[in-house]
């Protein structure tokens, strides 16, 4: 008999929870965001890729010439490649942007504003 996956079990399955310097970080809660339309399980505290990643968004952004996918790539927030459209402001960095409850992520067509 196979046990249901709960959400929040899915929500950790892909993050560090016991961590050697951070410590145990399995007792932060969870809030909602939404991707695209999607509803996803984040980790308060966490950045909006790391949420991503875990929920298997691997596109942040097109490039604005040849529409290429782009998605994490330095992790510091000095490439712009994980820039997304959040709560309605273009080129966010989302690798060094914690997650909110209710936050609303897009997919980012262009570079906006650049
Ligand atoms: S991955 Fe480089 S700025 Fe976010």
């Amino acid at each position: 008999m196979s046990k249901r996956p709960r959400p929040q079990d899915a929500a950790l399955a892909l993050r560090v929870i016991h961590h050697p310097v951070l410590g145990d970080q399995a007792s932060a809660g969870l809030l909602e965001v939404t991707v695209d339309g999607r509803v996803i399980l984040a980790r308060e505290g966490e950045t909006i890729a790391a949420a991503l990643l875990a929920a298997g968004v691997r596109t942040n952004r097109y490039t604005p010439k040849r529409h290429e996918p782009r998605g994490l790539f330095c992790a510091i927030g000095q490439c712009t490649d994980c820039v997304m459209v959040v709560n309605g402001v273009s080129n966010v960095r989302t690798c060094v942007t914690p997650v909110a409850p209710g936050m609303t992520i897009k997919t980012q067509r262009s570079m906006e504003g650049r």
